[in-house]
């Protein structure tokens, strides 16, 4: 069996005196693509973030590709090949697309030349607006934008926080499409509510409820099981 990319065990995260994850085990398995699931509050985006180091562990072991990364710095984690995308469409609105894309470049190489020509594929958008300032972009494109960048280095785990948040069906089809084929190249982590997306991209999932795991298992299995839906998503 292989090893997971990355763990979580006995993880704890207190964001000041509030005690937010309480007691997260999680592992995910190169190149399954994993959603995480459960309802508003449930910890979700703070995994991601105690991943990144952005809002460290208290206690608990994060072990990424054999190493403990949870005492680690957020650019430390990130130069060990993990991507983040937050929630929001964190792009930077007074800059183009195009300095939005050099900036995010950790090298610039010819590699990194032809995955940008596989994101004007993906993204055609991202070509048309090249020049244009970020901000002028509509709430779909900029996830696009937030998303592609990521994509742009070769990261071995991309983390994506609910990217279809807002977002009309059509773009979220889009957007399914395009993580899909992201997948070919990067082990994804997708927190994501939105369960037809969540669905269609998952092939693994986890859910939490306050701050814990609660459930795990095949997204396949999980898209038949009503009782379990009802119970921890709130659909049936
Ligand atoms: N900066 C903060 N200060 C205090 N509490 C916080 C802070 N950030 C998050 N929390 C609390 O931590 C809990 C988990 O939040 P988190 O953002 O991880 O949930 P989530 O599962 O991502 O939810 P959603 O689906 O709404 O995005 C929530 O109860 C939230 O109110
Ligand atoms: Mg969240």
């Amino acid at each position: 069996m292989a090893e997971p990319i990355l763990s979580l065990a006995k993880v704890h995260t207190y964001i000041e005196q509030h005690h937010i994850l309480q007691g997260v085990d999680l592992s995910f398995m190169p190149g399954r693509a994993t959603v995480l699931l459960g309802r508003n509050g449930a910890g979700k985006s703070t995994t991601l973030r105690t991943v990144m180091g952005l809002t460290p562990a208290s206690s608990g072991e994060i072990t990424l590709k054999g190493r403990a990364v949870q005492a680690m710095k957020p650019y430390e984690v990130a130069k060990l090949g993990v991507g983040f995308v937050p929630e929001d469409q964190a792009v930077l609105y007074t800059l183009s697309v195009e300095e939005n894309f050099r900036l995010a470049m950790l090298s610039e190489s010819e590699t990194t030349w032809a995955r940008m020509e596989t994101i004007f594929q993906l993204f055609p958008d991202m070509k048309k607006f090249w020049r244009s300032k970020a901000g002028v972009l509509s709430g779909g494109q900029k996830q696009m934008l937030a998303i592609a960048r990521a994509f742009v280095n070769d990261h071995d785990l991309l983390l994506i926080d609910e990217p279809s948040k807002g977002l009309a069906p059509i773009v979220v089809d889009h957007l399914i499409e395009s993580i899909n084929h992201i997948k070919n190249h990067t082990t994804v982590i997708l927190v994501e509510q939105n369960f037809y997306m969540a669905s269609h991209i998952g092939v693994d999932y986890f859910i939490l409820d306050d701050g814990r795991t609660v459930h795990q298992g095949l997204m396949a299995d999980l898209v038949h099981d009503d009782g379990l839906k009802q119970k921890y998503l709130g659909i049936a």
